[in-house]
């Protein structure tokens, strides 16, 4: 029952919580797929499909939205969990909805919005201006919801029970 764990990660949170993501499935059914480094993915081998990516300046990364379409149709025939990194929980929820399609998050068997993390020593100068005026926020933070992710792993391992 082999998983892939497809995200895109700006300064790292994301790609953290998707080898938390990891461990919770376990390293021998899971593979993760960096789409920085990856041209493109193969998801037959693949029984089920996790989608990650982190909000900047209100949006997914591109590179998300383009695996979603790429892969569109066969993302609707597999198993899907679908997470978010994002720091605005007033617009947490509206961010999700903006970030992933509208099929694939009511075809999604578990969907979440796990927080995220402010690194400024990540950022470059226009970055952490950005995040200094925005949110007011002036050195790193992280808030990352362990809980969330834990509620994933278990959403995805249930549901890979019932198939079995
Ligand atoms: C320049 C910048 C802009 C951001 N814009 C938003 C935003 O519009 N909404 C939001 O909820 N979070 C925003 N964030 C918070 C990120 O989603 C958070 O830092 C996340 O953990 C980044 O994950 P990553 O390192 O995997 O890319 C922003 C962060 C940065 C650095």
């Amino acid at each position: 029952m082999k998983t892939a764990i497809v995200y895109s990660s700006n300064h790292g949170t994301t790609a953290k919580v998707a080898r938390r993501i990891q461990q919770g499935l376990g390293e021998d059914k899971t593979r993760l797929f960096n789409l920085k480094n990856v041209r493109r993915i193969d998801l037959s081998p693949y029984e089920r499909v996790l989608i990650g990516g982190s909000i900047h300046a209100g949006s997914v990364q591109k590179r998300v939205r383009k695996f979603m379409d790429t892969h569109f149709h066969e993302l609707l025939e597999k198993p899907l969990g679908l997470f978010l990194c994002c720091m605005d929980e007033q617009r947490a929820e509206s961010e999700f909805e903006n970030a992933f399609p509208e099929a694939l998050r009511f075809h999604a068997i578990s969907r979440k919005i796990i927080g995220g993390e402010f690194l400024f020593e990540k950022m470059n100068i226009i970055e952490k201006a950005m995040v200094k005026k925005v949110a007011g926020v002036e050195s790193s933070v992280s808030k990352i919801n362990d809980h969330k992710i834990d509620e994933l792993v278990e959403e995805m391992n249930h549901a890979m029970e019932d198939e079995r």
